[in-house]
């Protein structure tokens, strides 16, 4: 090359560069092709600025690139922060190897999905990665750990499944990895131990399990470790409590069992301990007294016993008011805690909530507590709490929800309360509270929830009441409250749900709103308190009464009985008395076979019975209609027979005290639409007898009574029994079995030839085509059954509970002859 040509190619070379952008090399156009080649690969629409600068026609800008940083020598790119950006695409199409100085890269809060390529392994100067809020997925790759420099590695909010690499764990700089809501499962790697300059540990909220790594405590400058909601289960490892700079040791909702050591003590700088629901047990120790910048504690959900120490939440110097401690959040409800609460807690001018619920907790509450004047939320329901509510707590101005429920609480309830215009939730229920309802209350205008049931309140319900304008939810039941419900609460439109259930309360309901939509439930139990009801909806009448079929206006159905008591001049006070006491037991049974009765009220005389209504009306009316023969084939006749024995046998041996029910007639069982039948209609019988522990010949219905009433007048359970038997024998033969019984009952006048000519297949209900194979057996087995319960003697019919063992015992006696020649005789033996 002559001198001349290589001045042309110089110049050629110049001329070349010059119409380049300046200062553009090989590195940062790789580095712009990279950027330009991933952002095709994103979906649209991109932000304008965003699609405008990362152009290759704009090469020359790529250090002013939006989102883009270049190193202070402006000629590479160290960081990429798209966080926010709202991007949708993959990482697949970014070739990392072509940025080589990235020393950040933050996609936080973005829609990118996909798996993150192992090919990340390559930015080996990255210091800070967050790929968080996004919708990442699959595992983590391994070649995060080449990674050295990393101080925030950050995944939370997204996908990601498998384990924690423990090659992660060799990232010597690392100060935060927050890996919380993923589904990362398995262990945690013992290699943790090696990330010494950790301050923050956020694993929470994945699927991790096994026990906790001792060697998390050689972590000494961890300032925050989240494990909570996990499956962690084992004791919390004693090297934990050596993490003397931590501030945040949240372990909540795992599995881990054991005790806490005295050594919690040496935490000096924690502010929130969070083990709630966990097995934890033992008791807590005294050194938890030593956590004097404590502000959030929670340790409720476990097993602890023991008494909280005293002085807990104190600083020990000084004792002045306003330094005594810096707990805003107290947390211990749901454990076995005892002792007094009196002494325990000092005044905690920064208490903001405190739950010490449901433990066994005694003592007052002290008139103290009216100084933590900033808290919001004190629930102390079920512990044995006893004394006085105190008025001071008339002083706590921010409180909005206060629960005292389900402790020992007397005396008078102060009017004071009625000053906390935050109050949201008031619960007083089940204690022994008395005295009136104070007036005062009406002034609550942000009570949303007054429970005040199950006390023993007395007098009227103040007409200021109405005046609670956000009230939806009131419960005053059980209590002894008389007069009228006030009109003033029709005017009530926020009230959703009502219960009045069990005073003295009468007259009328007021009209409107919940008043009408409410449930007989809310108003049972009362003197003289009652729903008028319309002929037009009668839909039976029996001997003591017509049955009305009531729409409430929530679209509720039930039946209600009037019994016209008034008219009734045989009955004496004392047997009233009597039935509403039964009645009130009867309210409480509960059984899938048996009427629920949702209660009872009187009114003018009359008194009537608030039943669940049943679809199809009585097995009476069922059989001997045109569906006895469609419907009721013989398996659908077994199932009710066992449903009936049932709901005997928990009215006998599982009710306390046992309830005989007397009158078990075709008629006192009720089917539902699927035919399951509901036992009803019991106490009637009683209301009407002269004398509560006989049963004169008023009551009971003829042809269901067992024979020894006739002479002794007993009732026992053995009566009821007697009359299943008859009834089982109604169902299977299609018609009462009045002539049967006397002729087996006579059997000993006549001779057993004649008695054996009477066939099982003849006696059963000729309507049906009589029943072959297992059902053949099962009738069989029934028929037996209720052969044996109509024996004359009481004695020795069998016990109700084992006929409905029996009855539904999968295996049945296997027929020793054709089904055909089986005769009455051979079953009346078969239990002998
Ligand atoms: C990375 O930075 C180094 C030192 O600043 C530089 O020499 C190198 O060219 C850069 N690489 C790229 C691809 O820009
Ligand atoms: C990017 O901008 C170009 C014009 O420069 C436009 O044609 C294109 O639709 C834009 N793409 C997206 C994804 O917004
Ligand atoms: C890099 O560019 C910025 C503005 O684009 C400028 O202020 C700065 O001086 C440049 N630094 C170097 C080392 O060129
Ligand atoms: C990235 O961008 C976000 C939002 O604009 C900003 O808060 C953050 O400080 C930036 N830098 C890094 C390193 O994430
Ligand atoms: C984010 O993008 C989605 C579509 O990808 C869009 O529906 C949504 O409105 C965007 N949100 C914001 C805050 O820009
Ligand atoms: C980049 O990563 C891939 C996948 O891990 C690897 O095969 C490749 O060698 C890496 N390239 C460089 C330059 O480190
Ligand atoms: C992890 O997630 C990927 C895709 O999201 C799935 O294919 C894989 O089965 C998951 N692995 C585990 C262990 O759950
Ligand atoms: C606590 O740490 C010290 C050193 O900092 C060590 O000597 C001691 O064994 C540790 N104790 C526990 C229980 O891990
Ligand atoms: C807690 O402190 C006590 C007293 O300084 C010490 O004996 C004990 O080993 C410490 N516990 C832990 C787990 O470091
Ligand atoms: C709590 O302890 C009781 C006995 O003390 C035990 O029956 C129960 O299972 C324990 N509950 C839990 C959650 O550990
Ligand atoms: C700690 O207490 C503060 C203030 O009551 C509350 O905002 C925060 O959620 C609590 N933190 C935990 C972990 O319970
Ligand atoms: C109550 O809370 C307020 C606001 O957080 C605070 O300024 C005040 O100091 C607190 N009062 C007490 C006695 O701690």
């Amino acid at each position: 090359m002559t001198t001349f040509q290589k001045v042309h190619a110089l110049i050629f070379l110049m001329l070349l560069i010059s119409l380049l952008p300046l200062k553009i090399t090989a590195s940062p156009r790789t580095e712009a092709e990279a950027i330009v080649k991933w952002k095709n690969t994103l979906s649209p629409p991109l932000p304008p600025s965003l699609n405008s600068s990362w152009s290759l026609t704009n090469l020359g800008n790529l250090c002013n690139w939006d989102a883009i940083v270049c190193d202070n020598t402006n000629s590479t790119v160290s960081e990429i922060n798209l966080s926010g950006y709202n991007l949708t695409g993959t990482l697949i199409g970014l070739d990392f190897a072509s940025l080589p100085n990235l020393t950040q890269l933050n996609l936080n809060a973005n829609n990118f999905g996909g798996s993150i390529p192992s090919a990340i392994g390559n930015l080996s100067k990255l210091t800070f990665l967050d790929l968080s809020h996004n919708l990442f997925e699959d595992i983590l790759p391994y070649e995060l750990g080449q990674l050295r420099e990393l101080q925030y590695l950050n995944f939370y909010y997204n996908n990601l499944n498998g384990t924690i690499p423990y090659q992660l764990m060799n990232l010597p700089k690392l100060i935060s990895l927050q890996v919380q809501n993923n589904k990362f499962a398995g262990k945690i790697p013992p290699q943790i131990g090696l990330l010494k300059k950790i301050n923050y540990l956020y694993l929470y909220n994945n699927l991790f399990s096994g026990s906790i790594p001792v060697e998390i405590g050689n972590l000494k400058e961890m300032i925050e470790l989240d494990l909570s909601q996990n499956q962690f289960s084992g004791q919390i490892p004693s090297t934990l409590w050596n993490l003397t700079n931590i501030q945040v040791m949240n372990l909540f909702f795992n599995e881990l069992s054991g005790t806490i050591p005295m050594d919690i003590g040496n935490l000096t700088s924690l502010q929130i301990f969070d083990v709630n629901t966990n097995n934890l047990y033992g008791e807590l120790p005294e050194t938890i007294t030593q956590l004097t910048v404590l502000r959030n504690f929670s340790v409720f959900t476990n097993n602890f016993t023991g008494s909280i120490p005293r002085e807990f939440g104190k600083r020990p110097l000084p004792k002045s008011f306003r330094n005594c401690s810096s707990l805003t959040r107290v947390r211990l409800d749901d454990n076995h805690f005892t002792g007094s609460i009196t002494d325990a807690f000092g005044v905690l001018p920064n208490l903001v909530f405190i739950s010490l619920s449901r433990n066994q907790l005694v003592g007052e509450l002290s008139p103290e507590w009216g100084e933590c004047v900033n808290l919001t939320l004190m629930d102390m329901g079920s512990n044995k709490l006893s004394g006085k509510v105190p008025s001071e707590l008339s002083k706590l101005s921010q409180l909005r929800y206060l629960s005292l429920h389900s402790n020992e609480f007397t005396g008078n309830i102060p009017p004071e309360i009625g000053n906390l215009g935050q109050l949201f939730m008031f619960n007083l229920s089940s204690n022994h509270l008395s005295g009136e309802i104070p007036k005062n209350y009406g002034r609550l205008a942000q009570l949303n929830n007054l429970d005040l049931s199950n006390n023993n309140f007395s007098g009227r319900i103040p007409r200021e009441l109405g005046d609670c304008a956000s009230l939806e939810i009131l419960n005053v039941s059980h209590n002894h409250l008389s007069g009228k419900i006030p009109q003033s609460f029709s005017s009530m439109l926020s009230l959703q749900s009502i219960d009045f259930s069990y005073n003295n309360l009468s007259g009328r309901i007021p009209t409107g709103g919940v008043f009408q939509t409410a449930t007989a439930e809310a108003y049972v139990g009362n003197n003289d308190l009652c729903d008028d009801f319309n002929d037009k909806y009668c839909i039976g009448k029996g001997g003591f009464g017509s049955v009305y079929r009531a729409h409430l206006l929530t679209g509720q159905v039930v039946a209600v009985k009037r019994l016209n008591i008034s008219n009734s001049d045989e009955i004496p006070a004392v047997n009233r008395q009597s039935f509403e006491n039964e009645i009130k037991s009867l309210t409480g049974v509960r059984h899938r076979n048996i009427i629920k009765l949702y209660g009872f009220c009187s009114w003018r005389g009359q008194m009537f019975l608030v039943y669940e209504h049943v679809e199809r009306g009585s097995l009476g009316k069922v059989l001997y209609g045109e569906e006895g023969k469609l419907e009721l084939r013989w398996a659908t006749r077994l199932k009710i027979v066992q449903g009936i024995a049932h709901a005997i046998s928990y009215l006998h041996t599982d009710c306390s005290p046992p309830i005989v029910h007397r009158d078990i007639t075709l008629n006192n069982i009720l089917l539902d639409s699927d035919f399951g039948p509901r036992l009803a209609d019991f106490g009637t019988a009683k209301l009407l007898s002269s004398n509560t522990s006989t049963w004169t010949s008023v009551a009971g219905s003829y042809g269901y009574m067992a024979p020894e009433l006739a002479q002794t007048m007993r009732v026992t359970d053995k009566c009821d029994v007697y009359s299943f038997g008859v009834v089982v024998l109604e169902i299977m033969m299609g018609k009462h079995p009045g002539e049967l019984l006397t002729r087996m009952h006579s059997n000993k006048y006549l001779s057993s030839m004649e008695e054996a000519e009477v066939l099982l297949k003849d006696v059963l209900d000729q309507r049906l085509p009589p029943p072959t194979g297992q059902l053949a057996e099962a009738v069989v087995f029934t028929v037996t059954i209720a052969l044996a319960c109509t024996r004359v003697a009481p004695e020795s019919r069998p016990m109700m509970r084992s006929v409905a063992q029996e009855l539904s015992a999968t295996t049945q006696a296997y027929l020793a002859e054709p089904f055909g020649m089986i005769t009455i005789s051979k079953l009346t033996g078969f239990q002998k």
